[in-house]
């Protein structure tokens, strides 16, 4: 399959800027005809097709490699067109879209049937959400369609950040790729099903659990997500998410014993014979000594964390490391979202600076 690449620059913040461009002209025909493109959102690249097609859905799961029990969410234009798709929108739905949309939040609520059966993987509840980037919106907008849309990497791999990513890991099984540059935020939206009062937390994202209490009250842990956070070292995950090629491994702590004892593990992987990799934060990076130490942001600003996470993660798999050693962070705000796709990464293997 030939693959199309269309360059999208805008300085402004406004999807009107790009009504008419070209390039989104383009890749909504592409949509309407049942094809799938890949597009930048706010937080990781998307990998987008008609919600209402099953051939176009169809080829989505097909690209990716991904199992087909898994659903997609489904990206809307705004909110007039919630209720073409859904049902009974419950008062803390409604409250947290007025606050996060356009933005970093999937809602999970009851739909109508009309979306194609692939797209909820026959669940009776679908996944939106309303992205906040210029070209994603503009998107939508000109196709007029509901957009699903995962991820745009083969199934196993981190999110992509940037569209060389998406090409490196989907050239040749997508129609196209809008290539919009690096995504602000990095790491994937925040889902929370509404359907259910308190509302649950699936999986944590941009919008921070400070932010959804902060709008509705108390919000509950996913049984699934409060295990792979309170004992990951029994994750339980039904999904086989993100492992590097290499062993991984996460350390909590900080300071001198973090860096002490990151150090350390490194030194006796090194011991071992493997090829090993730090991935570290810019105030720590020079006190390393590996065979690669990445960096993926600064500590003073945890949203720097999370927008450089995956990048820094795929540069351990260019490199062939065979084990890495990751610095682990205090789960909270945007960093527990950098934690829990870490501790998935390393598939629970963390270990506390105090331990020896
Ligand atoms: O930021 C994002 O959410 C990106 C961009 C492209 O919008 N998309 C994304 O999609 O991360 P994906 O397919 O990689 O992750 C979708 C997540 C999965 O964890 C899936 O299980 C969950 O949403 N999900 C979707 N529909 C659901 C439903 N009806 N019930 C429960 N979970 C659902
Ligand atoms: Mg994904």
């Amino acid at each position: 399959m030939e693959t199309k690449y269309w360059k999208v620059i805008t300085n402004s913040d406004r999807p009107e800027s790009l009504a008419g461009h070209s390039a989104i002209r383009e890749a909504a025909a592409l949509l309407k005809e049942g094809g799938i493109v890949a597009f930048p959102t706010e937080t990781v690249y998307g990998l987008g097709a008609d919600a209402s097609s099953s051939g176009a859905v169809t080829s989505v799961f097909r690209a990716k490699g991904r199992p087909s029990d898994n659903p997609l969410i489904v990206h809307i234009a705004d909110l007039d067109r919630l209720e073409r798709w859904t049902r009974e929108v419950p008062e803390k739905g409604v409250e947290l879209a007025r606050r996060y949309w356009p933005g970093p939040l999937t809602l999970i609520l009851p739909h109508r049937g009309n979306l194609a059966p692939q797209v909820t993987a026959g669940l009776s509840t679908v996944g939106i959400r309303i992205p906040s980037h210029p070209v994603a919106l503009a998107l939508l907008r000109e196709s007029g369609l509901p957009v699903a849309a995962p991820s745009a990497n083969r199934s196993g791999k981190p999110s992509p950040t940037d569209a060389a990513h998406v090409r490196d890991d989907l050239h040749g099984r997508i129609d196209g790729i809008l290539d919009g540059g690096t995504t602000g935020i990095g790491v994937e939206s925040t889902v929370v099903d509404v359907t259910s009062d308190p509302p649950v937390l699936l999986r944590p994202g941009g919008i921070t659990l400070d932010m959804l209490r902060d709008a509705v009250g108390e919000i509950r842990l996913d049984r699934g997500l409060e295990r792979e956070t309170m004992n990951p070292r029994s994750p339980g995950m039904k999904y086989r998410h993100y492992a590097p090629q290499g062993k991984m491994w996460v350390v909590t702590g900080e300071g001198k014993s973090l860096v002490e004892r990151v150090q350390r593990m490194a030194d006796g992987l090194k011991r071992e014979g493997m090829k090993v990799g730090i991935l570290s934060t810019e105030e720590h990076a020079a006190n390393y000594e590996a065979d690669w130490v990445f960096v993926c942001g600064r500590r003073s600003d945890p949203f720097s964390i999370a927008r450089g996470l995956y990048q820094a993660l795929r540069a351990f798999d260019e490199v062939k490391a065979e084990a890495i050693v990751a610095e682990g962070f205090p789960p909270q705000g945007v960093l527990f979202t950098v934690m829990n796709r870490l501790v998935k990464a390393a598939e629970g293997r963390v270990i506390s600076a105090g331990e020896s």
